[in-house]
């Protein structure tokens, strides 16, 4: 199994380059965003709580998706392996999924961390507003305030995962295509192509 994190801030481009990744990899996209959306699509009880906090840009209870995540993987117990996307997002959830991954005898292989400068990042956020339909995109307070959440509470998770000398830094800006080539060239050479 393959497992890697990709990692970064909101607007750093995790699910564009994800969808890509997993196209050519064969691996399964696990966006805890994508998953709390579709709750609040439902109008699960769960989707109705996370969607106060998203919202106000505040991350969502950390037992509320690490279980998301292990009913992920218990669900696929032949995949290829998984990518995460915006999970983990603190310290606490990083460390249940190595002792998740522990359990099913496998473990991250890298954190792919996309390096955009926040100026770029709140343009390409103010942009998907456009079209999104997101209600954390419409207000560009809530956008800066997700970027404050991701500094205070976020980043620690790259300097755990550092002292397992886990982590990359990988420029996100440039092309799509110009980026995707730079993640390939890294899980390539871990893969051993
Ligand atoms: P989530 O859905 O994870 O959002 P995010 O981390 O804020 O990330 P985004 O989706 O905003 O950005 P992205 O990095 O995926 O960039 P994208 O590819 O879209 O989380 C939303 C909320 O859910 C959180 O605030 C929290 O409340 C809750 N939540 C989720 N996970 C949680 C967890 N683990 N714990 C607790 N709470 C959690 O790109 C952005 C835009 O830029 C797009 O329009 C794209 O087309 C464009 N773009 C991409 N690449 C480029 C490029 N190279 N050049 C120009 N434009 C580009």
């Amino acid at each position: 199994m393959f497992n890697i994190i990709l990692f970064g801030p909101p607007g750093s481009g995790k699910g564009t380059q994800s969808e890509k990744l997993i196209a050519k990899y064969g691996l399964i996209h696990l966006s805890t965003g994508d998953l709390l959306r579709k709750e609040i699509a439902a109008a699960t009880p769960l989707g109705l709580e996370a969607k106060s906090l998203m919202d106000k840009g505040q991350l969502v209870p950390d037992a509320v998706v690490v279980g998301m995540i292990s009913s992920a993987l218990t669900a696929n117990p032949n995949a290829n392996g998984f990518l995460f996307d915006g999970f983990p997002r603190t310290q606490a959830q990083a460390e249940a999924l190595d002792k998740l991954l522990d359990l099913n005898k496998t473990a991250i292989n890298a954190v792919l961390f996309l390096q955009v400068n926040e100026e770029e990042l709140i343009k390409r956020l103010i942009k998907r507003a456009e079209t999104s339909g997101r209600s954390d995109d419409a207000n560009p307070e809530i956008q800066r305030k997700r970027q404050d959440v991701y500094k205070k509470e976020t980043l620690p998770v790259a300097e755990y995962y550092q002292q397992f000398k886990k982590v990359v830094e990988i420029s996100g800006e440039g092309s799509v295509d110009e980026i995707f080539d730079r993640l390939c060239t890294q899980i390539d050479s871990r893969l051993g192509k």
